[in-house]
């Protein structure tokens, strides 16, 4: 399966990339098979994401999926940004090949990563609103 040509556009042309000086939450996630590390940074107003950013070491298919989760979450609530699957990361993209499938979700870690960082600056226990991150899925590279 070849990339769609919404992933090749996140790819080429990454939405918010950047790290963010003051940002309120900091959320970083990696996958340890392939090594790609994704670091996400939110600025939270009244519960809104007013800005996003990320800086992401890894495949073509965890920038794009980067990209595309930013621009999914940006001027969104928080309920909203948590509610952001790597299904719908991917959905967005117009779909990933099923090997890439792992990168997506280092997009979903990463958002809900940077929310808990959030919480805990805030002093609430990030678990009882985010809940558990999802445990990184196993990256296929050697398929
Ligand atoms: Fe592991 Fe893309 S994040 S290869």
């Amino acid at each position: 399966m070849a990339y769609s040509e919404k992933v090749m556009d996140h790819f080429a042309n990454p939405r918010n990339v950047g790290e963010m000086e003051d940002a309120d939450g900091i959320g970083e996630v990696g996958n340890s098979k392939c090594g790609d590390i994704m670091k996400m940074y939110i600025k939270v107003k009244d519960d809104v994401i007013t800005d996003v950013s990320f800086k992401t070491f890894g495949c073509g298919a965890a920038i794009a999926t980067s990209s595309m989760a930013t621009e999914l979450v940006k001027g969104h609530t928080i309920p909203e940004a948590l509610q952001l699957t790597n299904k719908a990361v991917m959905e967005a993209l117009d779909g990933l090949p099923p090997v890439k499938v792992h990168c997506s979700v280092l997009a979903e870690q990463a958002i809900k990563a940077a929310v808990s960082d959030y919480y805990q600056k805030q002093g609430i226990d990030p678990k009882t609103v985010v809940g558990e991150i999802p445990e990184p899925i196993e990256c296929h590279l050697e398929d």
